[in-house]
């Protein structure tokens, strides 16, 4: 938690100030101890197996952090998968899943030996079993079921409608146990939904208890022992202090209700509740102007650092480092990107800011650093994890020079 001492931010015992005199920005900062407290608090409520979905935040630090806190992976890519196995998660700890997963992908995780890979249609189901076939090897399957519920969040991270593109459609289910009951080489290990992101109502996770329960019944009934029923990530954060917030009592009872005795272990997999809050993203600013009655302040990160504003109109709570001025105004904050888009903030009402002031954006520990983007030939942010009065750089990107390093250019452009 960041918190004032002397009117100075700290994370942890460490003075925002001294990571600014050590690293440009922009940069994000993780706090070590905001992720083992909240790890633990869901931990405890939610009572089950946790696979961390790395997407949210894939350095290995992070994943070997959550990896010591006890949790497995959830990945969604063979970069993801690699993250994991090299940050020491065990493969038997680890949940492959993904709307598109190449032949190489799956041969790959087979290789590893990992706990799962979950299917999300039934093509794919059967060309996981002609793989099995050809290598004559029994695979561990489980099945992502979309079982069509609107997670009444924002359309762009719903993920469990009939119509979005994840899982096997929960109506198939007839065709889907009788297709598995004649595939002798998958053995079919558990079951799977998601549903979307930023979940905070109660009657939406019993929906999804109750829709996935009936469906773990059915397979049950037709013979198919289900040992494992996982019930997706989606946990809801509070960004602004308008946005409900998830009463974890609450889920926990609900859990207990559904789950206490059933023939299987459950499973969730959050990522975004599990990293959000402990992550900041610092930023400075490199102008002020006017344009039109707005008050611009340019930042130095922009939507190639944090994209969440521009793509889905999403919130971050902005404080400023220099509160000296007791003149309030009114900014939008933008970022250096040439396109209108590249807005971070708008009507935030901050002390005066000048330049070379920094700001802190908070929240910003989940989908922050992992959507960040080189556009504009500009660096990737520095990320740096705080462990009470120590901070150390977990990732250092390439600079300008390295990136276009990658670019080759082909000899018939070489003679001119
Ligand atoms: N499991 C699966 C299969 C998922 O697709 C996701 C997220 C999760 C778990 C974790 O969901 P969480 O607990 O983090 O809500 N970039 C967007 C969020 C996209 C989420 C995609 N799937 C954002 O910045 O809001």
């Amino acid at each position: 938690m960041l918190q004032y001492r002397n009117n100075q931010p700290y994370i942890e015992g460490v003075a925002v100030n001294d990571i600014i005199k050590t690293y440009v920005t922009p940069f994000y900062v993780y706090s070590q101890k905001t992720i083992s407290k909240t790890y633990k608090e869901l931990q405890e409520a939610l009572n089950a197996e946790i696979f961390y979905a790395v997407k949210a935040n894939s350095n290995q630090a992070i994943i070997k952090l959550m990896r010591s806190l006890g949790a497995g992976a959830d990945v969604v890519s063979i970069g993801e998968l690699k993250r994991s196995l090299n940050a020491g998660v065990e493969s038997q700890k680890i949940i492959f899943e993904g709307a598109g997963k190449s032949i190489e992908d799956i041969l790959f995780a087979i290789e590893q030996n990992i706990r799962l890979i979950n299917i999300e249609s039934l093509e794919e189901l059967n060309q996981i079993s002609s793989i099995a076939n050809s290598i004559n090897k029994q695979i561990n399957i489980g099945i992502r079921l979309n079982p069509n519920i609107d997670s009444k969040t924002s359309d762009q991270i719903s993920t469990g409608k009939k119509t979005d593109k994840f899982g096997i459609d929960i109506d198939e289910l007839a065709n889907l146990i009788s297709s598995i009951k004649h595939t002798s080489n998958l053995s079919l290990k558990g079951i799977s939904c998601h549903i979307g992101s930023q979940i905070y109502n109660m009657n939406i996770f019993e929906k999804i208890f109750n829709v996935m329960k009936n469906a773990a019944y059915r397979f049950l009934q037709e013979g198919i022992s289900i040992q494992h029923l996982d019930l997706g990530g989606g946990i809801g954060v509070q960004y602004e202090s308008t946005d409900p917030i998830l009463n974890l009592e609450d889920l926990k009872k609900l859990i207990a209700s559904y789950f206490s005795n059933v023939p299987y272990t459950i499973s969730f997999e959050p990522g975004r509740y599990l990293i959000a809050k402990a992550g900041y993203l610092i930023t400075k600013i490199i102008t002020t102007k006017q344009n039109g009655g707005v008050n611009y302040l340019i930042a130095d990160a922009g939507m190639n650092t944090l994209i969440r504003p521009s793509l889905y109109k999403a919130t971050h709570k902005i404080e400023a480092i220099n509160c000296l001025s007791s003149t309030k105004t009114e900014y939008t904050i933008a970022g250096p990107i040439c396109e209108s888009s590249d807005i971070l903030a708008k009507n935030v009402v901050l002390p005066q800011q000048n330049r070379d002031d920094y700001l802190i954006i908070h929240d910003a520990g989940a989908y922050g650093a992992v959507m960040a983007s080189n556009y504009n030939s500009r660096g990737l942010p520095t990320e740096i994890l705080v462990n009470d009065s120590s901070f150390a750089v977990i990732y250092k990107p390439q600079t300008i020079e390295e990136n276009m390093d990658q670019d080759i250019i082909p000899s018939w452009l070489n003679s001119n």
